[in-house]
Parts: C-alpha cells; structure tokens; sequence
C-alpha cells in the first residue's frame, strides 16, 4: 500500500573523517555492503519497491551502486563471484531509483521536502541510513510499520527508550499508550536537553509521512540550529490531526557514530560467518 520510500542522503558525515571525505557516508560498509543497501532492501521488503534518494555533491556513487556495471559483470560471469552480486541484482530488478540533490543542507526536514517532486500526493516511508535496524525475527522494521499504517492511515515515528543523557541527540516525544507498543503522540521536541525532555523516547531513523507533511513543512519555521525540522512539522501533525509513535521490535545501530558502527560490523560479521 505504501509503494515508495525517501532516503535523505545529503549529509557530510562528518563524524567519519577522513573515511568520508570523498566518500558518501551511505558507502560505508557493514561487513560487505554498503549501509544504504540494507536500508533499501528493508524498504523493499515493507513493499515499498519506489526508492527516492536525496542526494548532493559527491554522492554519486550511489547512484552508480544501484545500476549495472556492465565490465564488472562481464569480468566475473560464470565465476563463483557472481553469487556476491545476487543481492544487488535482486534490488536493482525489483526497485526503480530517482534521485534529486539538495543544493544546500538546511536540515531534515529540508531534505525531506527537497523529495516531494519524487514521491508526490501519497504516504511514504522515509529511511536514514545511518540508523541500521535488524526487526525481531527477520520482521523489518518498516514492515512492522506499514502494519499499523494499515491500521491508522496517519504519519508514525519509530521510537527507542534512551538513557537520559543521550536524549540531546535526538527527536524526543510525549506520548500516551494506545495499544501495545503504540502511542498517541502529543508534543516532540528536536534534541533537547535532558532536563527539558518530555520523556526518555527517541525518534529514530524510521518514519512513514502522510503527504500532507510536504504542506506543513512549507509553513514550518527553521527550528534547532536554524534547521527545518521534520520534527517541528510532525509536532503540527500530531496537534492538528494525529501521529503515532511505535515502539519498534528489533535492534538499531546508530551507524553514524563509531560505537554503532562496530557493534552493528560484529553482529552481522557473525550473520555472514554463519552464511545468512
Ligand atoms: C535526525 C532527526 C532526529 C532523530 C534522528 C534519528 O537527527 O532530526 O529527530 O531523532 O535523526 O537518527 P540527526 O541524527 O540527523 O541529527
């Protein structure tokens, strides 16, 4: 029901220099793939098969990724290697890319509405790559989302229980329970500090927007660090209408920072050992 998914992917990765200077951060590999690939078989595998890529100066390789490599191919035909590039394959014949860059890096919620000429009149999910979920029993964490947009036809966000001194890095909510792992979202707050936090539950890298975002986004001031905030327009959408906040089942690694990094390179190091 939800056919594509936006992945915001202009970003300087800053936090990984020098192994992003000229590289997008999203080419990062954990193990043997790069992070935005398994962001787009998630996306995949929720049935969301229209992939939109924000993208910007210096990102394009990830464009070549998702294409063949007609020399490549040719080189390793009829060789045990091939079975490297299965995935791929799967990913580019079942999925259509589009791609727009954001000239300049006003925030989330800029990039994101930098993708509405890509996803248009419809609801969408939208992935941060550097945030990478393993959903509970091979259940994907969009998936499990999509569900409860089936359910509640509005925009929802993907939340985690932080410690309260980490709550300064993200989008925090204040939410009533509605059913299991779901709730009501009243307010959000982009990064605050812990003594002003509404509670000990973070946005993470996981989101399905009603269009109408786009909208609201265009009337939203610049929030946190004078950056559009897709917080600040969600915020909107829960006091004028109603968004959830899901409780995810599943481990995410904050691929961004370094500590995520190695933990999520460990876990799926041990996957691969095991040949999943
Ligand atoms: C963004 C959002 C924030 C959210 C986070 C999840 O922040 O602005 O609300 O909690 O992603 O990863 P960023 O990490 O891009 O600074």
């Amino acid at each position: 029901m939800i056919r594509k998914c936006l992945f915001p992917a202009a970003g300087y990765g800053t936090r990984f220099l020098p192994a992003t200077k000229s590289m997008p951060k999203e080419m990062l590999p954990i193990v043997n793939k790069p992070l935005i690939q398994y962001g787009v078989e998630e996306a995949m595998a929720a049935g969301m098969h229209g992939i939109a890529i924000v993208t910007g100066r210096g990102k394009r390789s990830i464009e070549d990724h998702f294409d063949i490599s007609y020399e490549l191919e040719h080189q390793i035909s009829g060789t045990s290697k091939e079975a490297f590039l299965e995935d791929t394959r799967r990913v580019i014949d079942t999925c259509t890319f589009s791609y727009t860059r954001q000239v300049e890096m006003k925030g989330l919620g800029h990039a994101i509405l930098t993708g509405e000429t890509l996803i248009g009149p419809e609801p969408f999910g939208v992935v941060l790559a550097d945030d990478l979920c393993d959903g509970e029993g091979g259940d994907p964490v969009l998936a499990q989302m999509a569900r409860i947009y089936a359910k509640y036809r509005c925009s929802i966000v993907a939340i985690e229980e932080v410690p309260a001194e980490e709550v300064h890095k993200y989008g925090v909510i204040e939410a009533s329970p509605l059913e299991e792992d779901i709730f009501m979202v009243s307010d959000m707050v982009e990064k605050p500090e812990a003594e002003d936090a509404p509670s000990n539950m973070a946005i993470i890298g996981r989101y399905i927007l009603t269009p109408d975002i786009f909208d609201v986004l265009r009337r939203t001031p610049a929030g946190k660090n004078g950056e559009l905030q897709i917080t600040d327009a969600l915020k909107t959408q829960a006091k004028e209408g109603m968004v959830l906040a899901y409780k995810f089942k599943g481990q995410r690694y904050d691929c961004g920072s370094v500590d995520g990094f190695v933990a999520a390179t460990n876990r799926f190091y041990e996957r691969y050992k095991q040949g999943a």
